[in-house]
């Protein structure tokens, strides 16, 4: 498979495991780049830069193939290092960057003269025009039906995907509700020129997270996903459990940030991830996970997605066209 983003990361197959944080760790970023896509880790989960150096270390160990970082813009209470991670990066000779949750202006001075080619996550074709006005190389578009934050809009990947890829001339990397070879193919027929993946991973047997956490999506469907924290301005797709549906009661009733926060904090969702306790917390998880019928290995994933691109091309080429 040979795409623009295929032959600007070096990679095989133009399948991306999105930064996830606590779950984007350097035995699920290297089997993926391993298996010939790339793998993300994500810098907010070590929280230091030294912390990033050793995981970045972990990664190389298991893997020669080529990886990125995410470096996370979100508004935070606590300031994130990221030129101190850049730093720790350019010193360890990693040069791909996934950044996300607002715009990547104040780095791109830092990434450019350093050589890095930089991935945008987008929620449309506005934040699409200001990254490439910015210099990124390639953006990524997520639809309503995401994993993490979608942005405000309610639009799903099936209209926000040929809507970014119109707007640009860079590269586009299509992700939200992607988790098959079939997603594959109809991404590039969109323009697409890769599919970016993040709940399909989880259900996988090198993400580093507990099996109770990968038995409930391979039973949960579609519907068991809910989008929470709307009423602060940072919507966000999450399993249901109990702890989301009490933050969908509160905001109904029009609960103050102060009085969401202790059900919202990230770090209840290790509780989930690392305990296994399903209702521990909020924890990111997209609509696609109504298509996670088996926890796979992330090699058996990605060469099942290859073949069912193969096939769905093939079915519409021979009884379609
Ligand atoms: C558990 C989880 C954690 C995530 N954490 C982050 C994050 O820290 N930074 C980020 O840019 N995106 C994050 N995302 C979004 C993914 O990188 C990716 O864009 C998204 O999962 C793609 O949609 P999908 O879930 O439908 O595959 C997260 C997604 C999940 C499922």
């Amino acid at each position: 498979m040979k795409t623009r983003i295929t032959e600007l990361l070096g990679i095989e197959y133009p399948i991306i495991c999105g930064g996830m944080f606590q779950v984007g760790r350097a035995e699920l970023a290297a089997a993926v780049s391993e298996a010939g896509g790339l793998g993300i880790i994500t810098s907010k989960t070590q929280g230091t830069p030294e912390r990033l150096r050793a995981e970045i270390r972990r990664v190389k160990e298991l893997t020669n193939k080529p990886f990125g970082v995410n470096l996370n813009l979100f508004p935070s209470t606590t300031p994130t290092p990221n030129e101190e991670f850049i730093q720790v990066m350019i010193e360890e000779g990693v040069n791909i960057v996934e950044t996300s949750g607002r715009s990547p202006e104040p780095l791109m001075k830092l990434l450019k003269d350093n050589d890095f080619i930089v991935m945008h996550k987008v929620v449309g074709p506005r934040y699409a025009k200001t990254a490439e006005r910015l210099g990124v190389d390639a953006v990524i578009v997520v639809g309503n039906e995401t994993g993490g934050h979608p942005g405000m809009s309610d639009v799903g990947t099936l209209v926000i995907l040929p809507r970014v890829v119109d707007s640009v001339s860079i590269p586009v990397i299509a992700g939200g509700g992607f988790a098959d070879g079939r997603g594959l193919v109809s991404a590039l027929a969109f323009g697409a020129e890769g599919v970016l993946m993040g709940t399909r991973f989880m259900a996988t047997k090198e993400a580093p997270i507990h099996e109770n956490v990968k038995n409930w999506m391979v039973e949960a469907d579609e519907t068991n996903t809910i989008v929470v924290q709307r009423s602060i301005g940072s919507p966000s797709r999450v399993a249901v459990n109990t702890v989301s549906e009490e933050v969908d009661r509160l905001e109904k009733k029009g609960a103050t940030l102060e009085e969401l926060i202790p059900f919202i904090t990230g770090q209840r969702s290790k509780d989930v991830y690392f305990e296994g306790n399903i209702d521990g917390g909020i924890w990111s998880c997209g609509q696609s996970v109504g298509l996670v019928d088996k926890v796979l290995s992330v090699e058996e994933l990605i060469q099942q997605m290859v073949a069912e691109a193969k096939r769905s091309m093939k079915f519409i080429q021979e009884r379609v066209l």
